[in-house]
């Protein structure tokens, strides 16, 4: 028995929808014309209780760079109950009901915490780092910058620039999310109120000879004086540079900053070039934690819309309790140019839960790493280190943004 029902939503409850979200995040909702332009009701569940709306959950239509593609992927997000109706099986009922529902074959969330997603079969299939870059120590590239190649962007330059070299990075890395127009225009929205005290942000592109923009980043300032001098900061809210020349010179940019004291940036992969790029990477003081989680929710599906490291023929027996068509055994056949997956009576090689198959899916985590704490079962002597060698990827995923 349940006090509450879980429906979907309706077009007009945008604004309950999302101002209930900032309750239970504690924050003041703010809505705007953009956000309801993205509003995507029919992709939105809600809990009800004496027809009030006290729990939501929200699919974004969006797609995300996995190993060798770029695929539809749910990005879940609003996630959130009434304080008076939490413990209660509220958000279990309306995660479960999601899953069950979202037609992409894997669906992704950022966590507030990161206990409570495993529970449903995320798991954290990326890691991110953030940095607090002691500018003085770090040591930052020091090239020659051709005169002209870095300038700042105006916002509508960077609506027409910048959205094919995000898609060219997703074709590098795994984990980054693709944006429409309007969340581009979203993304690039600058609101006074939400700055914290830092300043407006400022859109470095560096160009090449004939002008073609190959690389930027989203930054921004906060003047900090100390009896001891100037020690502003600088905070990388985004750096995307498929091309080596511009990524180093505008990390080199941004790491040498006048006055310059402290750079933070939130979203570096775990293997960011920019590591090798300064002398001394303790200076960076990396602080790594999980980012991006993933859920299956399509097994055959989901393991055949990804490329694999090496040709690959293996049975994987999976495990899901909420998903009743993702258990039992399925064999995955990659070479160089397919990938095919279907169910099979044939005996499994390696037995693992929904979660750790959602956890090595970016190829960002090794299935050895589940193996000795007895969560994945190697039941063919060798298949283990195959099976690893086939899913880790040699670039390491990464989410540039919480959404
Ligand atoms: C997180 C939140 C959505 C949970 O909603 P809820 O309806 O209370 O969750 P449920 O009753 O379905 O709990 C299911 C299980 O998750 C556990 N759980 C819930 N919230 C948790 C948390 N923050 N940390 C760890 N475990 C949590 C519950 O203890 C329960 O475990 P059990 O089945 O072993 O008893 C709600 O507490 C909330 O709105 N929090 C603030 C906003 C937020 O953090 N949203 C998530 C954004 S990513």
């Amino acid at each position: 028995m349940t006090d509450f029902e879980v429906r979907t939503a309706r077009a007009d409850e945008h604004e309950q929808i999302s101002r209930l979200f900032g309750e239970a995040m504690m924050f003041d909702a703010t809505l705007d014309d953009i956000g309801r332009q993205m509003f995507e009701p029919d992709r939105a569940l809600v809990a009800t209780d004496g027809g009030e709306i006290i729990g939501t959950t929200r699919a974004l239509t969006r797609d995300l760079s996995v190993p060798g593609a770029v695929v539809d992927a749910a990005h879940v997000t609003g996630v959130g109950v009434r304080a008076t109706h939490r413990r209660r099986g509220v958000m279990s009922a309306l995660i479960g009901q999601q899953l069950r529902e979202v037609p992409e074959a894997i669906a992704v969330l950022w966590a507030s915490e990161p206990a409570i997603y495993g529970r449903f079969g995320y798991g954290a299939a990326a890691l991110g780092t953030a940095y607090e870059v002691d500018l003085h120590r770090v040591g930052p590239p020091s090239d020659r910058i051709r005169p002209g190649a870095l300038g700042v962007l105006s916002a509508d330059e960077a609506l027409k620039e910048l959205p094919a070299l995000l898609r060219r990075l997703q074709e590098q890395r795994p984990g980054i999310s693709g944006r429409s127009d309007l969340k581009w225009r979203q993304h690039l929205q600058d609101k006074p109120d939400e700055r914290a005290g830092r300043t407006e942000r400022q859109i470095l592109g560096y160009r090449d000879e004939s002008g073609t923009i190959l690389g930027y980043a989203l930054w921004r300032g906060k003047m900090n004086w100390l009896p001891t001098g100037p020690a502003n900061e600088v905070l990388v809210e985004e750096l995307v540079a498929p091309d080596v020349t511009a990524y180093r010179a505008l990390w080199q940019h941004l790491l040498t900053m006048d006055l310059g004291a402290k750079l933070g940036y939130g979203h570096a992969a775990v293997d960011e070039p920019v590591q090798q790029l300064v002398s001394t990477p303790t200076a960076l003081d990396r602080r790594i934690s999980e980012s991006l989680w993933l859920r299956v929710t399509d097994v055959p599906r989901a393991l055949q819309q990804r490329k694999y490291a090496v040709p690959h023929d293996v049975v994987l027996e999976v495990t899901d309790h909420l998903i009743e068509s993702n258990n039992g055994c399925f064999r995955l056949i990659a070479d160089d140019t397919s990938v095919h997956c279907e169910r099979t009576d044939a005996a499994a090689d390696l037995g693992l839960s929904i979660t750790d198959l959602g956890a090595t899916y970016l190829g960002g985590r090794r299935l050895t790493e589940f193996t000795t704490t007895g969560r994945i079962t190697e039941h063919t002597p060798g298949a283990l280190t195959r099976t690893n060698t086939a899913f880790t990827w040699p670039v390491a995923p990464v989410s540039l943004e919480v959404f």
